[in-house]
């Protein structure tokens, strides 16, 4: 593995969710540190989005390849508005859920903080208000922009509490706050709103079903994206893998596998699975996404060679467990 860099200490410290632990990761963030941090969807790698050199750091200390544009977050929309140009659908967006997990994709004001690392160089800019109490007070006391990808090795499953970040980075980073389990469990909604119609780029935390309500319709689908240039991290065809191959709509899971279950009626030879967790024995779909990540996580680590997922249906958040589920048994 690469040195990330000469600021990155060999220890990562685990910072408490009080006082001091926040005014530590303010201030570590300020001074051009790496600090993951807890939202409400899942941890996020920050460091100060209007710094290039803590921004090059991220790429390094995750492996994330340079010309995938990163999230800024904001502690309130009123700070978020400042930052980019927004029509009238990503007004009533950011009106209507945030706080909360949508990111919008707008065109960046000339104004703008965030420096062009965080955009990998596009004219346009994601930004997010997460919901969660200690993601909003740290930002409001870090007093800019914070860019944050999720704080997992690149490609690799993400992480929704702070033993996740410390398997995948742990002496690549400066601290983790630790506010424990983050309650949603997949990544926020990315909408890009750039004078079009708005388009849903990445399935998330925001329904489907609750954006239509908002804007009348339903969100366009992402333009056809080059080989070359995917829209996003998040649209790469295999992301948010595991060691283990996945198997998805196992009918039946075999001798030897790993069984991810859904609802009340699991596959026959579950029993018998290597070992197998119920996303939720009452098929609700919010709890299978707060429990997804984790799951994958600790199915991968009984050493399972193939993960078999019992079928999880659309509606609700599994629009958003499918995609990284998709994903997660793409081709690697
Ligand atoms: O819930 C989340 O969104 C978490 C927490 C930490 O906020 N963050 C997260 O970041 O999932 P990341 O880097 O794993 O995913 C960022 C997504 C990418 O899939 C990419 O499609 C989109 O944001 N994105 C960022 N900037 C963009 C831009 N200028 N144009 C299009 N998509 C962009
Ligand atoms: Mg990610």
């Amino acid at each position: 593995m690469n040195d990330p860099g000469s600021t990155v200490p060999s220890a990562t410290r685990r910072l408490p969710a009080d006082a001091a632990g926040l005014a530590e990761a303010a201030a570590l963030l300020r001074a051009g540190r790496l600090v993951a941090f807890p939202t409400e969807t899942v941890y996020g790698l920050g460091a100060d989005a209007t710094d290039p050199a803590a921004v090059t750091g991220i790429f390094a200390a995750k492996a994330r390849p340079r010309f995938n544009p990163l999230i800024s977050h904001l502690p309130d929309a009123v700070a978020a508005l400042a930052e980019g140009v927004f029509d009238a659908p990503a007004r009533r967006l950011a009106e209507a859920f945030w706080p909360g997990p949508l990111t919008l994709v707008v065109p960046a004001h000339t104004g703008t903080r965030v420096c062009d690392l965080v955009r990998a160089g596009l004219p346009s800019l994601a930004l997010r208000v997460p919901a969660h109490p200690l993601a909003r007070d740290l930002l409001a006391e870090v007093g800019r922009p914070v860019a944050a990808p999720s704080a997992n090795w690149s490609g690799r499953v993400s992480p929704t509490r702070a033993a996740h970040v410390l398997d995948d980075l742990a002496g690549r980073i400066s601290a983790v706050l630790d506010g424990g389990d983050t309650p949603v469990g997949v990544e926020s909604t990315v909408v890009a709103c750039l004078g079009g119609p708005p388009r849903l780029l990445r399935p998330g935390g925001i329904t489907r079903a609750a954006l239509r309500d908002v804007l009348g319709l339903d969100p366009a689908a992402p333009e056809a994206a080059d080989a070359d240039r995917p829209a996003g991290p998040g649209m790469l065809a295999s992301h948010y893998a595991p060691r283990a191959r996945v198997r998805l709509d196992a009918v039946r899971v075999e001798p030897g596998e790993a069984a991810l279950l859904f609802g009340p009626r699991p596959p026959a030879g579950h029993e018998t699975a290597r070992a197998s967790l119920n996303l939720s024995p009452a098929g609700d779909p919010a709890e299978a996404a707060a429990r997804l990540f984790g799951a994958l996580r600790d199915l991968d680590a009984s050493g399972a060679e193939t993960i078999a997922v019992a079928p999880i249906p659309e509606d609700g958040l599994g629009e958003a467990i499918r995609d990284r589920l998709a994903r997660a048994a793409a081709p690697r």
